[in-house]
C-alpha cells in the first residue's frame, strides 16, 4: 500500500552522508523534501542535485530540510559528491540516502517495477512538521524536476495550512488566492478585511493574506 496524502511518513533509520539519520528525529519541526535519483554518477541526477544545494537558501527561508536518496552504497555517493561539487559550483549541503538495501525506497515505494526493477524512480514527497504527507510527484529517471516547482508548492502548502484559501493555477507567491467555497461571504468579509471579489459565488478572489 502506497504512502498516501495525509498518512503519516513512514519513519526510518538510514545511513547518509551526513551519517544515520532516524528520519523523524531529524525532521523535527521542519517541513521536509525527500527526493529520489535512480543512480549514483549520472548526468540529470548531477544536475538536480547540484541546484537544491544552489537553492538552500531559499528551502531554509521556508524551514524546510532536503534530503535525497539514491540505491548505491554510501562510497559511491562520497565520490559522486565530489564530482558534483567539481561541476556543478556547489557542494551537496543536505544529506544523501545510501540506501542499498532499500529499506527506504520500499517503504515509500519508490521502485517502480514496470519502469524499472532495480532503480527508484524519481520521487519526491513533502512532508509537514506535523509528519503528515502534503505532497508526492513521481517523475520518470529521464526528466529532471523543476525545483523552482517545489519551492511554488511548498509557499502554497504553508499559506494554505494558515488560511482558509487555495491557489489557483499558476499562483505564485505575492498573487491573489482562492477562498474556499466553505466560508460565507459574511465570514469572508471578516477573515480577510484586504476584501474580496466574488466572479460566481463559488469563485472568489482575496489578496494574498499574509503579505
Ligand atoms: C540520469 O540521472 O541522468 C539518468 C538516470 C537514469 C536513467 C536516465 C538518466
Amino acid at each position: 500500500m502506497s504512502v498516501q496524502l495525509g498518512d503519516t511518513a513512514p519513519d526510518f533509520t538510514q545511513d547518509s552522508t551526513e551519517g544515520p539519520i532516524h528520519f523523524h528525529e531529524w525532521a523535527g519541526d521542519s517541513w521536509v523534501v525527500l527526493f529520489s535519483h535512480p543512480k549514483d554518477y549520472t548526468p540529470v541526477c548531477t544536475t538536480e542535485l547540484g541546484t537544491v544545494a544552489r537553492l538552500k537558501p531559499e528551502f531554509d527561508k521556508r524551514n524546510v530540510k532536503c534530503i535525497g536518496l539514491s540505491v548505491d552504497p554510501l562510497k559511491d555517493h562520497e565520490g559522486w559528491s565530489k564530482d558534483i561539487a567539481e561541476t556543478q559550483g556547489v557542494a551537496l549541503n543536505f544529506p544523501l540516502l545510501a540506501d542499498a538495501d532499500r529499506r527506504v525506497s520500499t517503504l515509500y515505494e519508490m521502485i517502480h517495477p514496470n519502469a524499472d526493477n532495480t532503480f527508484t524512480v524519481r520521487s519526491v514527497f513533502i512532508i509537514g512538521p506535523d509528519k503528515k504527507l502534503k505532497l508526492s510527484l513521481t517523475y520518470p529517471a529521464s526528466t529532471g524536476r523543476n525545483f523552482q516547482e517545489i519551492l511554488r508548492v511548498i509557499d502554497s502548502l504553508q499559506l494554505t495550512a494558515n488560511y482558509k484559501v487555495a491557489t489557483p493555477a499558476d499562483w505564485k507567491h505575492g498573487e491573489d488566492v482562492i477562498i474556499v467555497p466553505a466560508v460565507s461571504n459574511a465570514d469572508a468579509a471578516n477573515l480577510f478585511p484586504k476584501g474580496f471579489r466574488e466572479i460566481k459565488p463559488y469563485l472568489r478572489t482575496t489578496p494574498q493574506p499574509n503579505l
